[in-house]
C-alpha cells in the first residue's frame, strides 16, 4: 500500500460509499465522516461520492443529508457543516444493469485524481460486492492506490465467504480489501489490546492458572421489528457470533504480538480462530443453545413482529439468541471455557466480555468472591476490575466486592469517537490492522459451519424464552452444570 507522502497530514482521498443513500451510510458513516472532517482528520480536498440507483444530482444528495443528519451530529460551526456537504456528491448506478451512463460519470469525476487514495467502500448487499468489482475494473477504475471495503455479512457460511472472496480478490491484492468488522472500531476493544500489552501486570495471569472462565455477551433489548426477512435467514450465530463475537474472543485470547503492525496482530488472532476445539455432530447439544424469543409483557414474540414477509418454517426455525461453550486449545488457555452469549429482547442492552478469575487457593476470610475484570463495549466504554475490600467497620472483617472503576468518557476529556470513524480514519490511512483478513473470516466459518449443519439436522424448535428475559433455562444450565453463572443483572 503506498504510504502517505506526508505523514503528519491526512491523506487526500476520493471515498466512493456504493450503497451511500442507504440506511448504514445515512447513520452511521456520514455522521462519522463529519465527525472526522470536525476532528481536523479529512484532508480539505477528500471527497465523498456517493452511489446508488436513486438519480439525484449533487445538490438532491446534500439536500438529503442536510434533512437526515444534521440532527444526529453536533453543528456548532456552520460553515464546517457548509464545506462537509461540499464535499458530498452523488453518481446513479445500477450495478449488474446494462445502463452504463453511471460508470462514466464517475470515471468523469475520478479523472484527473489517479494520484489520490481511492477508497470504494461496499455498503450495499452482498449479493453486489462481486459484480461491483467487476464493473469498476471494466471501467478502468481500479488503480495501484484503490482500496475496497466491504460490510458485514461476509457470506452465510464458508463456501459462499469464499465466494465473495474470490469475486472481490479477483480484482484487488489481499492487502486491498478491508473487512469491517466495527467492533473492532470500539475504544474499549483498542484498550484490550492496551490493557494487555502496554502493561506488565496482566500477562503473568493471562491464563489457565488464574483465569477460571472468559464470558463475552452481546445482548440487545430490541426485536427485529420490520427485519424479518433478513433475520429469518440469518439468526443470532451468524449475525453476531461468527465475526463480533469470535473477534472478541481472539483478541481476549491472543498471544503478545511482536509488532503493533498491519500483520502481526491478525497473526496471532487467527492462531486462536484455529485452535477453537470444533464442535460438531453430537456435541452440538451439550455446547450450544439456541432460543427465540416469545411474546411477555406486553412485547411481542420473534413470529408476531411487523414484518414485510410471511411467517415461513425458516422463522420458526431462526435463533434470536444463542450462547455457546468454546474451548481454546492451546497450552495458555486448556480447561478455561469462553461462553458466548447473544440474544434479542434481552433486559438489558450491553456488549461486554467478563474475565473470571479463579478463587483464592486458600480463604482466611468468611463471604469472599473471585476477581473479575469487566470490558464493557456498550452502552458505555469502561473498564472495572472487581477487587475484594473490606467494608469499613469495627467488628468481625466483612468482605465486599468492590469495582475499580475506568470510565473513558469520564476519566478523559477529548470525545469518545464512534467506531465507524476510528475504522474510516484507518481506512483512509491504509492501515488494516482492525480490518479482518480472508483467512480469519474463513477460519470463523470453518468453526461455525458445523454447529449450523447441527442445527439444520435437528428437528427440534429453538428454545422459547420470554421477551425480556436473560434467554432460554438451557442458557443457565450449560454455565450451571460446571457451578459458574452469567455475568447479568444491573449492577453486574
Ligand atoms: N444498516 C446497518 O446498520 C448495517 C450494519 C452493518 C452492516 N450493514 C450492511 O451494509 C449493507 C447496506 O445496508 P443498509 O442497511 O444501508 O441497506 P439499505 O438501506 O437497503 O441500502 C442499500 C443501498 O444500496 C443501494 N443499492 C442496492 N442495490 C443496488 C444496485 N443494484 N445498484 C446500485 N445501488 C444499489 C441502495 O440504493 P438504491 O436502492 O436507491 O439503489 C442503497 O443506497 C448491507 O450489506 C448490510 O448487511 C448494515
Amino acid at each position: 500500500m503506498p504510504t502517505n507522502p506526508d505523514p503528519g497530514q491526512p491523506h487526500t482521498a476520493d471515498l466512493v460509499v456504493f450503497g451511500g443513500t442507504g440506511d448504514l451510510s445515512m447513520r452511521k458513516l456520514i455522521p462519522a465522516l463529519y465527525h472526522t472532517d470536525r476532528d481536523g482528520r479529512l484532508s480539505p480536498e477528500t471527497r465523498v461520492i456517493a452511489m446508488s440507483r436513486g438519480g439525484l444530482t449533487d445538490a438532491d444528495f446534500r439536500g438529503k443529508v442536510d434533512a437526515e443528519v444534521r440532527d444526529q451530529v453536533p453543528i456548532d460551526d456552520p460553515e464546517l457543516w457548509r464545506r462537509f456537504l461540499g464535499r458530498l456528491h452523488h453518481v446513479s448506478v445500477d450495478v449488474g444493469g446494462e445502463d452504463r451512463s453511471g460508470w462514466k460519470a464517475l470515471a468523469e469525476l475520478l479523472a484527473g485524481h489517479e494520484d489520490r487514495d481511492r477508497v470504494y467502500y461496499l455498503a450495499s448487499p452482498p449479493r453486489t460486492f462481486g459484480p461491483f468489482c467487476r464493473e469498476l475494473q471494466e471501467a478502468g477504475l481500479v488503480t495501484p492506490r484503490s482500496r475496497v471495503v466491504l460490510e458485514k455479512p461476509l457470506g452465510h457460511d464458508l463456501v459462499s465467504a469464499q465466494g465473495i472472496n474470490d469475486e472481490v480478490g479477483a480484482i484487488f491484492d489481499e492487502r486491498q480489501i478491508f473487512r469491517i468488522d466495527h467492533y473492532l472500531g470500539k475504544e474499549t476493544v483498542q484498550n484490550l489490546l492496551v490493557l494487555r500489552f502496554a502493561n506488565a501486570f496482566l500477562e503473568p495471569i493471562w491464563n489457565s492458572l488464574w483465569i477460571d472462565h472468559v464470558q463475552i455477551t452481546a445482548a440487545e433489548t430490541v426485536g427485529t421489528p420490520g427485519r424479518r426477512g433478513y433475520y429469518d435467514h440469518a439468526g443470532a450465530l451468524r449475525d453476531m457470533v461468527q465475526n463480533h463475537l469470535l473477534q472478541l474472543l481472539t483478541l481476549t485470547a491472543m498471544e503478545p504480538p511482536a509488532r503493533n503492525d498491519r500483520e502481526s496482530i491478525r497473526d496471532e488472532k487467527v492462531k486462536v480462530l484455529q485452535a477453537l476445539r470444533p464442535i460438531t455432530g453430537g456435541e452440538v447439544d451439550r455446547f450450544t443453545v439456541r432460543g427465540q424469543y416469545v411474546a411477555a409483557d406486553g412485547m411481542p414474540g420473534y413470529l408476531d413482529e411487523p414484518a414485510s414477509t410471511p411467517t415461513t418454517e425458516a422463522s420458526r426455525r431462526v435463533e434470536t439468541f444463542t450462547a455457546i461453550r468454546a474451548e481454546i486449545k492451546n497450552w495458555r488457555w486448556a480447561g478455561v471455557p469462553f461462553y458466548l452469549r447473544t440474544g434479542k429482547r434481552m433486559p438489558y442492552r450491553r456488549s461486554e466480555i467478563v474475565v473470571q478469575f479463579k478463587d483464592v487457593p486458600h480463604s482466611i476470610f468468611p463471604g469472599g468472591s473471585p476477581n473479575r475484570l469487566v470490558l464493557r463495549l456498550q452502552p458505555e466504554d469502561g473498564i472495572e476490575l472487581h477487587i475484594m475490600a473490606k467494608e469499613p467497620g469495627a467488628g468481625e472483617i466483612s468482605l465486599k466486592p468492590v469495582p475499580m472503576a475506568l470510565s473513558f468518557g469520564k476519566t478523559f476529556t477529548t470525545r469518545v469517537p464512534e467506531a465507524y470513524e476510528r475504522l474510516l480514519t484507518d481506512v483512509l490511512a491504509g492501515n488494516p490492522t482492525l480490518f479482518m483478513r480472508r483467512d480469519e473470516v474463513e477460519a470463523a466459518w470453518r468453526w461455525i459451519d458445523p454447529i449450523l449443519a447441527a442445527w439444520k439436522a435437528d428437528p427440534a424448535l429453538p428454545e422459547p424464552y420470554p421477551a425480556g428475559s436473560t434467554g432460554p433455562a438451557a442458557a443457565h444450565e450449560l454455565l450451571g452444570r460446571s457451578g459458574r453463572t452469567w455475568h447479568d443483572g444491573e449492577d453486574a
